[in-house]
């Protein structure tokens, strides 16, 4: 798998013998990769692989036990993530890393704040910031993103406009690094994260890039390295390659069928569990209905900030309802999280890292936090715990590994392993394989499938449509807070979809 084409470019950022442990894991083993100016490179590998590892030596968060990085010819050994954007580096890491109680602006310029004269120059700051966050947003929803906003206001999607446009405004950027920057954003934000990569390539800088979304890696990149448990497996040019190579390069296999899927006939017979009427929030959404029923996926597409997730909230007695009516297993109205749950309602919160899971707490605590007796607690949380583990494919030292030493995509799957561990009935998930791998989505599709056929239901929220066509019996979308009709998926193609998605609303405003 290995092109190399025009060898003569010296590369600007050399990575030779780069080794990182983290206890007995070796997240890095010896790893060699030059990145050349003006190429975007894609580094490639399942959750856990060591991608992010690299990312965050790359970006000065942390520091090699081995191996050496130069850049530009000079060695580069930045101390921390300030000096090693002071010498041209810049991340945007998977993980926002942003200030919440602070403004867009003064997270944009953090470290490197305008200044005129003494002070701070504020003007600068707002102004600049807005052009960024323009070219990101697109100028319709510029607003969405007002410079003086605090950060902790805004949706995920937004938040993370902010984290790349403090990338991009980095004081005299060479190499800047992507981690999973595109799991909160649509199809729009996309396009325009893609112009403004594509405008640093032409300017000679060098992108590197990591991502899930194979289809989004073939669009951007120039060159791509694989990595797999830690150390590389493959290189080479994207254009003399194919997603399938990819992926089996990633997983060390091929993977059969991403989407497993039961014959599961509509059976109009079967108990309706979740029936919401007109339901509106106090904001979002503003009009949604439909039914689910047992043994059923219903699927719910739609842009970023359509209202989705506040559908779910509203469902899950998160956010209250402000008008219509709702049924979830015989309980009319709304009611409080800790009694839906009580009823058999379970929720995969989008925001993992803030509603899913206790970070600091281990596999075991997460995933099988019950109501046994204190005594047999403990060594029954562990053989959960450990069950799950198997079951979804979870990368962990150990059933006693605290969340946080996971890599993303691995915490998404104790999120998960909490929910279904809970058995519930009815299941609200809300981006579900957010910054999981191929081969991980695929079990996950599986085991969606598999509690449909039990009987339970599931609301699935995704901005992937091909995962919602692959996975759904029916699909609505919903479009600036209102809810269109739920229609079986044969009934569907991707491009009905993203039209449905991006209609202006044709709903009288509430
Ligand atoms: N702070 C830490 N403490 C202990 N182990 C860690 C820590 N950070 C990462 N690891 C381990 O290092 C390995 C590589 O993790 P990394 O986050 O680099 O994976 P990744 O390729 O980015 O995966 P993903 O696609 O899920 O984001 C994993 O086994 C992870 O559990
Ligand atoms: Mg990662």
């Amino acid at each position: 798998m290995t092109a190399v084409r025009d060898p003569g470019a010296a590369p600007l950022l050399e990575i030779r013998g780069v080794s990182k442990r983290f206890g007995a894991t070796r997240a890095l083993s010896s790893i060699d990769l030059d990145v050349r100016a003006g190429e975007v490179h894609a580094v490639l590998g399942e959750n856990g692989a060591g991608k992010s590892t690299l990312m965050k030596v790359l970006g000065g968060a942390l520091k090699p036990d081995d191996g050496a990085l130069r850049l530009d010819g000079a060695p580069f050994t930045p101390r921390d993530p300030r000096q090693a954007r002071r010498a041209g580096v810049a991340v945007v890491h998977q993980e926002r890393a942003l200030c919440p109680h602070l403004t867009v602006a003064e997270n944009v310029f953090l470290g490197d704040e305008p200044t005129r004269g003494p002070w701070l120059d504020a003007r600068a700051m707002r102004t600049r910031s807005a052009a960024l966050l323009t070219q990101l947003a697109g100028e319709a929803r510029a607003s969405r993103t007002d410079p003086s906003a605090k950060v902790a206001s805004l949706p995920p999607g937004d938040q993370q406009l902010v984290e790349i446009a403090r990338a991009l405004a980095a004081p005299s950027p060479r190499v800047i690094v992507f981690d999973e920057p595109t799991s909160t954003l649509d199809a729009a934000d996309v396009a325009r994260l893609f112009e403004a990569i594509r405008a640093l390539r032409a300017r000679g800088l060098a992108v590197v890039y990591v991502s899930h979304f194979l289809e989004e890696v073939r669009a951007i990149a120039d060159r791509f390295t694989v990595l797999r448990d830690g150390a590389k497996v493959a290189e080479g040019e994207v254009a003399s390659s194919t997603i399938d190579g990819w992926v089996s390069a990633m997983a060390g296999r091929a993977i059969e069928a991403l989407y497993p899927r039961s014959a599961r006939a509509a059976d109009p017979s079967r108990e309706v569990v979740l029936e919401a009427r007109a339901l509106a929030g106090v904001r979002l959404p503003r009009d949604a209905s439909f039914t689910l029923r047992r043994g059923e996926v219903l699927g719910i597409a739609g842009l970023v900030g359509a209202g989705r997730t506040e559908l779910l909230r509203a469902i899950f007695g998160l956010d209250p309802i402000a008008r219509g009516a709702l049924r979830v297993l015989h309980v009319e109205g709304a009611a409080r999280p800790h009694a839906r749950l009580e009823a058999g309602v379970g929720m995969l919160s989008e925001d993992r890292a803030h509603e899913g899971v206790a970070l600091a707490r281990s596999i075991a605590d997460n995933v099988g936090l019950s109501r046994l007796p204190w005594i047999v607690r403990e060594g029954a949380q562990r053989a959960i715990g450990q069950r799950w583990i198997e079951r979804l494919g979870i990368r962990a030292p150990s059933v006693d590994a605290p969340v946080s030493a996971l890599s993303g995509g691995n915490q998404q799957k104790v999120a998960l392993a909490r929910l279904l561990h809970h058995d519930v009935d009815v299941l609200l998930l809300d981006e579900p394989t957010r910054g999981v791998d191929v081969a991980s989505k695929a079990t996950l599709y599986g085991v969606v499938d598999e509690l449909a056929t039990r009987g339970k239901a599931v609301l699935l929220v995704s901005s992937q449509v091909p995962e919602l066509l692959g996975v759904c019996d029916r699909i609505a979308v919903m479009a600036r807070g209102v809810l269109g009709p739920a229609r079986p998926v044969s009934e569907w193609t991707e491009e009905a979809i993203l039209a449905e998605a991006t209609a202006t609303a044709t709903a009288t405003a509430a």
